[in-house]
């Protein structure tokens, strides 16, 4: 179990919260482990109907741990950050996020399988992938153009930039723009609200919302895995982590 994670329970809301902010929330394999760890006990959980993923105030994840990246990649189905993902895009609640400050890579990412994600006036999201000599995953390739047309998920993905609230809500990643010390409480507030509804009619409302897509998106993240594991071992992504951790740009011009 991970200190860096922290399981809160609100009635029948589960909150997960990321909680290292001295590296700005980045996932380790460790945090990974425990967030599973709560998802497998709120899915089993009769009496728990909501979870609801925050970060702290300034930060909700800046994403895998660039560290372990390099030192400590997925080897395959079992690995918990692989775990975790399927977790995710298989989960049968309701999944809300409440998102401060930066939303990096799998940060962004996760958002696509919320069912509602409330995001701080002071949110920036990001999907570095190619910055980093990295595929996306977690299925974003296909989840993201399904969203928003190829021509913005294309720009978001090649380019990874970051980008603001106003930018997510208008491609419809984000349900609602908070004042930042508000986000989670809004968030904690519709959970609160849906674990009042007929359980029933929600858990399939949301299995119809989902219906037809499993298959394909399992399908997909086996595609990206299969790919990110190759790319994290390739000297384009050394090259990249090596830049993050000299904080200097990384320098692609000798790859052909
Ligand atoms: N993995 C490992 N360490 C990370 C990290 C990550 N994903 N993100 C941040 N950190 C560490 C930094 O190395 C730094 O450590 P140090 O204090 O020992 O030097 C510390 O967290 C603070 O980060 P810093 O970059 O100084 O904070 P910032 O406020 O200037 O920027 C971010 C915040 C999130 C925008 C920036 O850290 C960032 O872009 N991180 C990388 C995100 C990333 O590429 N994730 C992988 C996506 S696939």
């Amino acid at each position: 179990m991970s200190d860096d994670i922290i399981v809160r329970r609100h009635q029948q809301v589960m909150e997960i919260a990321f909680n290292r902010p001295d590296k700005k929330n980045a996932l380790t394999t460790g945090m990974y482990e425990a967030i599973v760890a709560a998802m497998d006990e709120a899915r089993e959980d009769p009496q728990l109907r909501v979870v609801v993923f925050s970060g702290t105030a300034e930060c909700f994840t800046s994403g895998n741990d660039v560290g372990d990246f390099m030192n400590n990649p997925p080897v395959d189905e079992n690995s918990p950050v692989i775990r975790f993902l399927q977790v995710l895009a298989t989960f049968p609640k309701i999944l809300v996020a409440a998102v401060n400050g930066p939303a990096v890579g799998v940060g962004t990412t996760m958002l696509l399988h919320c069912d509602l994600v409330y995001a701080g006036d002071n949110a920036r999201f990001q999907m570095p992938f190619v910055n980093l000599a990295l595929v996306p995953e977690a299925g974003s390739s296909l989840l993201l153009p399904q969203l928003c047309g190829h021509r913005r998920a294309a720009e978001l993905l090649l380019l990874g930039e970051a980008f603001d609230s106003d930018k997510a809500h208008e491609i419809g990643l984000i349900n609602e723009i908070c004042a930042s010390q508000a986000t989670r409480e809004r968030a904690l507030e519709r959970a609160a609200q849906i674990a009042t509804r007929a359980p029933e009619a929600v858990r399939l409302t949301k299995a119809l919302l989902v219906a037809g897509r499993s298959q394909p998106l399992l399908e997909r993240m086996a595609e990206e895995g299969r790919h990110f594991g190759e790319r994290l071992q390739s000297p384009e992504a050394r090259e990249a982590f090596t830049a993050f951790f000299e904080k200097r740009e990384p320098d692609f011009s000798r790859f052909e």
